[in-house]
């Protein structure tokens, strides 16, 4: 089913390819021709056309509503848009791949003092498009006081919302990606300073940030996934390491430990069927590749270099790919392949259901020969039944959130994020409980683990 926040994806894909690639070039051609069937499937599906997606600070809007997962991933096209002076697009359901080709190429490289919809739009007509039109930047209901103080959050860069927290993840991966393929030095600085936000994210107040990674959107795989280990690294090795700067490092290894993905095809890599032997060998190279891109990178680190290198390489000698003689595996790179393990099968694919924590923990026990034997019971127990962050519905009808510092792990202290009626309250004044796990009876236990994208919107809210 075609969706705006897929529309918003696209878009995204398609500015990243028009900034790499000729206008002419099969990537970029790709990407305008998936946008026209996306225009054409929305407009089947009981969209009004034109269709007007807006974008207000780092959100993206459609009829005045914030999209959740489109703002969570859409940062790119919400930048591209404000520094053009504009407050969204609007498309024609009959708009043709070589309009959207010069929209994507206006927005990744506007010409010198292009700004503003008059005189883009005037760029577009002299391009004979007809189809599409730059809006004028939208003006929020109720005067500007939130979108202020939305750009006051940003300005700071220091009290950061979980969810901007989360939208730098995603711009600094769709920025290292892009440069990646260009051959140009990934920021480390950046990765630096994100990687200790989210340390001290995680000291503080972890749950919605974890939550937020949580929050299934298969079409951002690839991204959420490294995301995911890194916060569920950060979460078992502060446990582990009292140095600071070599938790910022583990870290920084965790969220490029898949770097190597960026060389591979992304019709590999995005295939939502099962691999050929050849692809499944192209894939596994993304070990060696992230190895070889980390250490031309100006000063290599070794701890990132081995864990790119060797996250696949198991315990008991299976994995990929095939090692030098005498090569020997750090603990830190088996515990980085412990996380990773787990957040791929706790993830839902085109081709498999996400899995439940137990689940997930119970078939990781069956595979354990293949992990470290110190290490993975360690992860085990920090990681408990319920992770930090997971939201659980109860048989009271209320829906929780599980929060740090639960002992013993079959009694996690939760927060009550909406009550029996539906009724939610601001962060700080949600109940804490205790939750009883083993007792079937309490009238408090968990039914089911959610994913509730409409609870966490309340986090898009400044
Ligand atoms: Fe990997
Ligand atoms: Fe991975």
């Amino acid at each position: 089913m075609a969706t705006l926040s897929s529309l918003a994806r696209e878009l995204v894909v398609g500015l990243m390819n028009a900034g790499l690639y000729f206008p002419e070039h099969a990537r970029v051609k790709d990407s305008a021709g998936r946008i026209c069937a996306l225009l054409v499937e929305l407009e089947r599906e009981g969209h009004a056309f034109p269709l007007e997606l807006g974008v207000a600070g780092q959100r993206v809007v459609y009829q005045g509503q914030p999209l959740f997962s489109a703002s969570l991933f859409g940062g790119k096209l919400t930048a591209a848009l404000a520094a053009l002076g504009s407050g969204g697009l609007q498309f024609g359901a009959r708009a043709e791949p070589r309009e959207l080709i010069a929209v994507l190429c206006l927005l990744s490289a506007p010409p010198a003092g292009a700004t503003g919809p008059e005189a883009l739009n005037a760029l577009l007509e002299a391009a004979q498009v007809a189809s599409i039109r730059f809006l004028a930047p939208l003006v929020e209901a109720g005067g500007s006081a939130a979108a202020n103080l939305w750009q006051e959050l940003d300005d700071l860069r220091v009290v950061r919302l979980p969810v901007q927290l989360y939208q730098d993840f995603v711009d600094l991966l769709q920025t290292s990606a892009v440069r990646v393929v260009r051959n140009i030095e990934i920021e480390m600085d950046r990765v630096y300073a994100l990687t200790r936000d989210v340390l001290r994210m995680l000291n503080e107040e972890p749950e919605p940030l974890l939550a937020l990674a949580r929050h299934g959107d298969a079409d951002n795989y690839n991204l959420q996934h490294s995301i995911r280990v890194c916060l569920r690294v950060g979460l078992v090795a502060r446990e582990l390491v009292s140095d600071r700067d070599l938790l910022l490092r583990i870290c920084q290894a965790a969220l490029l430990h898949d770097v190597g993905k960026n060389l591979v095809a992304p019709e590999i890599i995005n295939k939502p069927g099962r691999l050929l032997p050849d692809e499944r060998r192209e894939i596994e190279k993304h070990s060696e590749y992230g190895a070889r891109i980390l250490l031309e990178q100006p000063a290599p680190d070794p701890i990132a270099v081995t864990v790119a290198y060797s996250h696949h390489l198991r315990h008991d000698g299976t994995g990929y790919p095939k090692p030098p003689h005498g090569f020997r595996l750090h603990p830190i790179s088996q515990l980085i392949q412990i996380c990773d393990v787990y957040e791929a099968l706790t993830a839902q694919r085109p081709y498999k259901p996400a899995r439940s924590p137990q689940d997930a923990l119970r078939e990781m026990m069956r595979m354990r020969r293949q992990f470290h034997p110190r290490l993975f019971p360690f992860f085990v127990k920090c990681t408990g039944l319920y992770p930090v962050g997971t939201l659980l519905e109860l048989g009271t009808g209320e829906i929780a959130q599980v929060r740090q510092g639960s002992h013993p792990p079959h009694r996690p202290r939760a927060r009550i994020l909406q009550d029996r009626r539906g009724r939610r309250r601001p962060l700080k004044e949600c109940e804490e409980v205790q939750l009883e796990l083993t007792d079937a009876r309490a009238a408090r236990r968990v039914t089911a683990v959610v994913d509730a994208p409409d609870l966490l919107e309340g986090l898009l809210a400044p």
